[in-house]
């Protein structure tokens, strides 16, 4: 029996059509804890079978390891896929807890030939800023990323963790295909003012960590009990000591609602941000991450999932309740921009 590939929705006014839910690779080369190579390539595989076409990826992860290992997957069905990959943020050599950002032309130039290299092809579908400097005016880095476009070394540009007006900004530079924030029944700081430009502009939203990391999924319940030395996870306020324990409480509507559905904690989450393309009027693409085939199946099966008024408002008060803020620096949050 061949599988019933997942609906689609178009990236952005301009953008491509893609399968509603991406895949999300970060974990295959980085972040969160051991993985294994041919069950990531498994992975990807299944994706592709069951219709994800957007895969994202960063310069960053694994510190260009995972481009180069989604290069092979990505060369054997380029035509069929839509890739993405991220610049601006490096680890300073010796430093691995540190970020350097950086959003100059220069570097920009250097790091889009970097990535290109890395992957092994000729052109990125989805080229996002990954985090914003804000010593330097969005109007110039977006400058810089459109000539890439006319180039023809990138076709549509992204933008990651900014807010409303800086989309605004940007838009009007040039077309703005997608912005990928945090967006999930844990993280709604994208609503303030991002979602609205989104929706007015035509700009996709693709929610990143819509699992919550793993958490809104019951993967773990305390990350430095659960989860291995190094992992990112065990850096993030919400996910240790008293808040992990506060927040997992937070999942029992998600259960009465998992349950109503026959569905898992996982399913659930995705299916509520998936809703949130009616709820405000724009596409949305979530791209959870996995390394495992088992769980891109029972992921892109959330996108079946349709949730009631009433699920909806016992879903409501959640983020609200969260303990802890999603970065243990926010200034790498584009919350700590808004006014
Ligand atoms: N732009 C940015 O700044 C930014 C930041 C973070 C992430 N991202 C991107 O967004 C993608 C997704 O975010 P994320 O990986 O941080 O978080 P996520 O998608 O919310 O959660 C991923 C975690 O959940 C687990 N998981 C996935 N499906 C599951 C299921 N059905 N049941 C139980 N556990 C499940 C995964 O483990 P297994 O692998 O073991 O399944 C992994 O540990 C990343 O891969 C990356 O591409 C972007």
């Amino acid at each position: 029996m061949t599988d019933t590939p997942i609906p689609t929705a178009r990236l952005g006014a301009a953008g491509p059509e893609v399968g509603v839910q991406g895949l999300g690779c970060m974990g295959m080369s980085s972040s969160y804890g051991p993985r294994d190579a041919k069950e990531s390539l498994a992975t990807l595989d299944r994706a592709l079978e069951l219709g994800v076409t957007l895969y994202d990826t960063a310069d960053m992860y694994g510190e260009g390891e995972n481009e180069r290992f989604l290069s092979p997957f990505f060369k054997a069905h380029r035509d069929q896929l839509v890739i993405a990959t991220k610049f601006a943020l490096s680890i300073p050599p010796g430093e691995p807890t540190r970020r350097v950002i950086r959003n100059d032309r220069p570097y920009i130039r250097q790091a889009v030939e970097a990535s290109l290299r890395r992957l092994d092809i000729d052109t990125i579908d989805l080229y996002y800023m990954h985090r914003r400097d804000p010593a330097v005016p969005i109007e110039d880095t977006v400058g810089a990323m459109a000539e890439l476009v006319a180039e023809g070394k990138v076709k549509h540009l992204g933008l990651s963790e900014v807010t409303g007006a800086e989309l605004r900004a940007a838009h009007a530079v040039h077309p703005i295909a997608a912005v990928q924030s945090e967006w999930s029944l844990f993280s709604r700081d994208v609503e303030i003012s991002l979602v609205g430009a989104a929706a007015d502009l035509g700009v996709a939203v693709v929610p990143y960590s819509p699992l919550g990391r793993g958490f809104l999924a019951g993967s773990f319940a305390n990350a430095e009990q659960d989860l291995t030395e190094g992992d990112f996870r065990r850096n993030q306020p919400r996910f240790t000591g008293g808040n992990a324990a506060a927040n997992a409480s937070l999942l029992e509507p998600v259960r009465t609602v998992a349950e109503a559905h026959g569905a898992s904690l996982g399913q659930i989450a995705l299916a509520w941000v998936q809703q949130r393309a009616q709820v405000h009027g724009l596409p949305v693409i979530p791209i959870p991450g996995t390394t495992k085939p088992g769980r891109v199946e029972e992921n892109t099966a959330a996108t079946a999932i349709a949730l009631t008024a009433e699920e909806l408002t016992l879903l409501e008060p959640i983020a609200g309740k969260v303990a802890g803020d999603r970065y243990a620096d926010m200034s790498f949050a584009s919350t700590s921009r808004e006014n």
